[in-house]
């Protein structure tokens, strides 16, 4: 059996994070289905090609009295569905649920050699991450599967916060953390009711200019939970991501949302609906301009030391590095 070291890479000379990398495969859209509901369930093979994961879900969303028939969907589900190069992820009940142990036990003996990832809701600690690990290494061995599931975390609790660095290198099984911000909101006591996105009352007010009327600026709710997301995960060689958008209908705010994390760091986002694809797609490919602009520097940098002046911009050693994230990310979504 491969262990889960071997999902790992020593990182390319030059690039900005460090020893080892989760290997690069797209996920900029997480595509939440509910294996137990047989309308979503059948059009599964039609919406696969289109998505880079497919993530059934057991958890949040899936009623009590729905939870074993949403496992078992999964499974036959998983069965009987070629899914090429598309992942498939699920995101498990929590770990103090009276579910867990049997969606794990459930899905690895099952399933467990067509499963990419498990994401695993609440973690708050690297005892979480433990847990977990030990337990998929006893199912895999018994089941004989052939390589290592990887364990994805959300992020949405303020002690999951306050311990996210231990998270993220927690295991070498950790493929990536996902910001959960309606969770995170309740738990941190916080007055939005939303599924992610922002609220008009989180503004700053423009200082009194006179008579005048004063602007007011909305401000970004997650935007320090998403930069230490993205932190410890650079650190650790893990991804992040942006998680839910609740607010299907304002596609808008969906694209802001997303496109923010993805300038912060972020490689994808959890689609809800279909509508949701093409909005993270878009927004998780670097821009066609950007990756023009990324080129011309690399190729000006030669060995991407010194400095050059490129339309009266000053491009050096660091902005080398910067560029190189922006064509790497294009060369391996092309891949
Ligand atoms: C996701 O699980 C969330 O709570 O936002
Ligand atoms: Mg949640």
């Amino acid at each position: 059996m491969r262990s889960p070291k071997d999902f790992f890479r020593p990182l390319a000379v030059g690039a900005p994070t460090p020893v080892r990398e989760v290997p690069f495969r797209p996920s900029r859209m997480i595509h939440f289905f509910d294996p137990g509901n047989e309308k979503m369930a059948a059009k599964i093979p039609a919406i696969a090609p289109t998505v880079d994961v497919l993530l059934g879900n057991l958890e949040d969303a899936v009623a009590a009295d729905r939870k074993e028939a949403a496992r078992a969907g999964l499974v036959a589900i998983a069965k009987a569905t070629d899914f090429g190069n598309t992942q498939l992820w699920t995101r498990v009940n929590s770990l103090d649920s009276p579910w867990v142990l049997d969606d794990l036990i459930t899905l690895v003996t099952e399933i467990g050699d067509k499963l990419d990832v498990i994401m695993v809701p609440k973690v708050e600690g690297a005892e979480d991450i433990h847990y977990v690990d030990r337990l998929l290494a006893q199912l895999e061995a018994k089941a004989g599967t052939e390589r290592p599931i990887l364990v994805h975390a959300i992020l949405e609790t303020p002690t999951g916060v306050a311990n996210v660095e231990e998270i993220a290198g927690a295991s070498p099984r950790m493929q990536g953390i996902s910001l959960g911000p309606a969770d995170l909101a309740a738990s941190r006591r916080m007055k939005t009711t939303r599924v992610g996105g922002g609220h008009p009352g989180y503004l700053v007010r423009e200082d009194p200019q006179g008579d005048a009327p004063r602007a007011t600026y909305q401000q970004d709710l997650w935007h320090y939970t998403i930069a230490r997301m993205v932190d410890a995960c650079a650190a650790h060689g893990i991804l992040p991501y942006y998680g839910p958008f609740g607010d299907i209908k304002d596609t808008v705010a969906c694209e802001d949302q997303f496109r923010n994390a993805f300038l912060l760091g972020c490689v994808g986002a959890w689609s809800l609906h279909p509508v949701q694809i093409a909005i993270a797609k878009k927004v998780f490919s670097p821009a066609p301009a950007d990756v023009a602009w990324a080129r011309k520097v690399i190729a000006a940098m030669g060995d991407g030391t010194g400095a050059v002046m490129i339309d009266g911009k000053m491009q050096d050693d660091a902005t080398y590095k910067q560029c190189q994230v922006v064509a790497r990310l294009a060369d391996e979504l092309a891949a």
